[in-house]
């Protein structure tokens, strides 16, 4: 009997039994080539300049923008759940700050400026990125300065952007993140980094990989930075330009970007991946947008799926093309789900 047993299937193939690898949740687990880690996440955050207010933003779900004496006790139980890392967007609100140069992106007396400084006192662990664009600062809503023709000086832009990068730098920052997409400003802003002698401790996050679409919506409202004329195609990739990307990546790494940002996320899985073949020996981050996050709130009050249950699966897929750190406003949320 016991031979009739050992015999039984042995000669059927063994390499189609898969089952046995996962059927215990850790087991399971393992078959992630990493997990996700509160230490990976970024939250954005954004500061107005009226220092308390504290106000929803309707169309990006439960965030709020922030004036500084609301932003400290809003991050104090956040920063105690163990959150490492936030990405700070400024939002002038005073009538009069924006001009056609976002002369007040740099304003020491202006939001960004603020919270760097208030944060590294308050919360001397919290790593503190500043996003650095000049779309919230200018009175046309592009990020950079224009031509006559309403298209992007390059050089005037890349200048203006590089001073903005070292004052947020000298300021305090932890890491200096350029979304604005102008040529050359990852090798600009490293250069003034080196010249000022802070090169050695500053990180430089490039949105590499940043591309336009409709994606961006709730936080352009948040942040007030909607164009007041045409839109972003011209300086954001356009959504199927692949190579483009690539050659993106690969010239923001040869300019000296300590990061690669690829931009949204889960639309672009594939630059993901493409970002962690060329840049295998650098962290790749990767932002999970304005607009992802509300479709999967709406699609979870639609009741299409449970809001947890989508947060992480968006993430492991996020995780799996190859990124090691994710920026995402579910940050206050998985600070939870991972302690549960
Ligand atoms: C500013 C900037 C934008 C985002 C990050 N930095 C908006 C834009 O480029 O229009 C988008 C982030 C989000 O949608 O959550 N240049
Ligand atoms: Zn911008």
């Amino acid at each position: 009997a016991s031979t009739a047993a050992t015999s039984v299937s042995i000669s059927g193939d063994i390499s189609s039994q898969l089952h046995s690898g996962y059927s215990h949740p850790l087991a399971r687990s393992w078959q992630a080539e990493r997990q996700l880690t509160k230490s990976m996440l970024i939250y954005p955050l954004f500061i107005s300049d009226q220092d308390d207010e504290e106000v929803l933003v309707p169309s990006l779900p439960n965030q709020c923008r922030r004036g500084l004496n609301k932003v400290i006790p809003f991050l104090e139980p956040l920063v105690n759940k163990g959150l490492r890392a936030v990405m700070l967007f400024g939002v002038p609100l005073r009538p009069g700050t924006k001009d056609a140069l976002g002369t007040s992106a740099d304003d020491p007396e202006g939001p960004v400026i603020r919270a760097i400084r208030a944060l590294r006192q308050r919360f001397p662990h919290l790593y503190i990125c500043a996003d650095v664009c000049l779309c919230e600062y200018t009175s046309h809503g592009h990020c950079g300065i224009l031509r006559d023709d309403g298209s992007l000086n390059n050089q005037l832009s890349v200048d203006r952007i590089s001073d903005v990068a070292i004052a947020y730098a000298r300021a305090g920052a932890h890491c200096v993140a350029p979304s604005d997409m102008n040529d050359g400003r990852i090798r600009a802003i490293k250069l003034k980094l080196i010249e000022e002698g802070i090169a050695h401790n500053v990180t430089l996050m490039s949105y590499a990989a940043k591309f336009s679409g409709c994606l961006y919506g709730p936080f352009r409202d948040a942040a007030g930075s909607v164009p007041s004329f045409g839109d972003r195609r011209c300086y954001q990739l356009p959504p199927g330009g692949r190579g483009l990307a690539r050659r993106a990546i690969v010239r923001d790494i040869n300019e000296g970007a300590d990061i690669i940002m690829v931009k949204p996320a889960g639309q672009y899985l594939d630059i993901i991946s493409d970002a962690k073949e060329l840049g295998k020996d650098l962290p790749i981050a990767a932002y999970q947008v304005s607009g992802e996050f509300a479709m999967i709130h709406a699609g979870a009050k639609a009741g299409v799926f449970d809001l947890k249950a989508m947060a992480f699966e968006s993430t492991e897929g996020i995780l799996r093309a190859g990124a090691t750190i994710v920026v995402s406003y579910f940050a206050p949320e998985f600070l939870d789900w991972l302690s549960d």
